[in-house]
């Protein structure tokens, strides 16, 4: 038949139980009063089997309250010694043989407290447990010494023990000791990996050394000027873009160049003269002369003053309808194209030519008449 489970309060509730009985002064009786302990562990000890003895009516002590006053009580009992001595003999029957070998000591701590719990091993009740504190105390002892090393155990272990009547001491050798790992002095690296070590420090050096040997500068020399071969041909896969203006282009209404006058609005940008004259088989024209010299290409000056174009380079002159005169230009300058374009503006075409030399002059292209000024 299973035991019922107790609680912690019934285990306080024993022990206050139990306390008048263990702390009075009333003679030995054959069994110890543990009426309490009947009515609720029925458990199959010796104290269950003596009949309960009617309750001492000579010193009713006060009943503890709380845990502390419990634990004081046990201390004054085993202070008593003898006085417990009697109901402990009767209790227990190990603390019987005890009492003579082992002076009463007085429990002092609550460590030698749940000591002696452990040593009664939770089958008795409280009072039994209390009462033969003294004596169980020098039985733990061995206990403790055999189990030196080994966890203790909590108070809710030693609690269950008790409801179960289980022992403490069997929880405790159940548990394993936790070895302790030596410590150990490091070792001394090995002679290869030093010599290891050390070749690394001279395979550095002599990777410099090769690396500045006049046999590696060559190569890396060869290697830098092939890169650059190699550069300099991407660059030629990709054509030259020369932005140029529009070799067309606008330059307004006949109207804006009178007879007789010399333009160069578009000398600098374009690199013409529009020229109005009627100086050239009197005929009255307009057209666009390049101002590039026929000597050598030098860019030529109109000089207002002079009525004529005049080189810089070499001194060559010409008239106002572009005819040579003077200096080593051995041909006159040239003209370009120009017509009149729908929306009334004269256009100017660079990419055509016209040479006076060669009769080209009379193209029409070469000119717009000068009457629609
Ligand atoms: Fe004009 Fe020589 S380049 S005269």
């Amino acid at each position: 038949m299973s035991e019922p489970k107790l609680s912690t309060a019934d285990i306080l509730a024993k022990i206050r139980a139990a306390k008048p009985s263990a702390s009075s002064d009333a003679p030995a009786a054959p069994a110890p009063p543990a009426p309490v302990v009947e009515s609720s562990a029925p458990e199959p000890s010796a104290v269950e089997a003596a009949p309960a003895p009617p309750k001492p009516k000579a010193a009713p002590a006060a009943k503890p309250g709380s845990t502390s006053d419990i634990l004081a009580a046990i201390r004054a009992q085993g202070a008593k010694g003898g006085a417990a001595e009697a109901p402990a003999e009767s209790a227990a029957p190990k603390a019987a043989a005890a009492p003579k070998a082992a002076p009463a000591a007085k429990p002092g701590s609550t460590s030698d407290i749940l000591a002696a719990i452990r040593a009664g091993k939770g089958s008795a009740a409280a009072p039994t447990v209390t009462a033969e504190a003294p004596a169980a105390k020098a039985a733990v002892k061995p206990v403790a010494a055999a189990t030196s090393g080994v966890a203790k155990p909590s108070v809710e272990d030693m609690l269950k023990a008790v409801r179960g009547g289980g022992a403490i001491a069997a929880v405790a050798i159940a548990t394993p000791a936790v070895p302790v790992k030596p410590v150990l002095p490091p070792m001394p690296m090995r002679p290869s990996a030093a010599k290891d070590k050390k070749s690394t420090g001279t395979d550095r050096r002599s990777f410099v050394a090769a690396c500045l040997s006049p046999l590696a500068i060559g190569f890396g020399s060869m290697a830098a000027t092939s890169l650059l071969w190699l550069l300099d041909l991407a660059r030629f896969m990709f054509p030259n873009v020369l932005v140029e203006p529009p070799t067309k282009f606008k330059i307004g209404p006949a109207s804006d160049y009178p007879l007789g006058n010399v333009s160069t609005k578009w000398l600098a940008a374009r690199g013409v003269w529009i020229v109005h004259t009627d100086q050239y088989k009197g005929r009255n024209l307009i057209y666009a002369i390049a101002s590039v010299c026929t000597h050598l290409g030098c860019t030529p000056n109109w000089l207002e003053g002079e009525q004529k174009y005049k080189c810089p380079c070499h001194g060559s002159g010409f008239y106002i309808n572009g005819i040579n005169f003077e200096g080593p230009a051995p041909r006159p300058l040239e003209r370009v194209g120009i017509k009149l374009a729908s929306d009334g503006q004269l256009e100017v075409d660079k990419s055509v030519k016209f040479q006076e030399e060669m009769g080209q002059w009379e193209d029409t292209n070469s000119f717009v008449d000068g009457a629609l000024a």
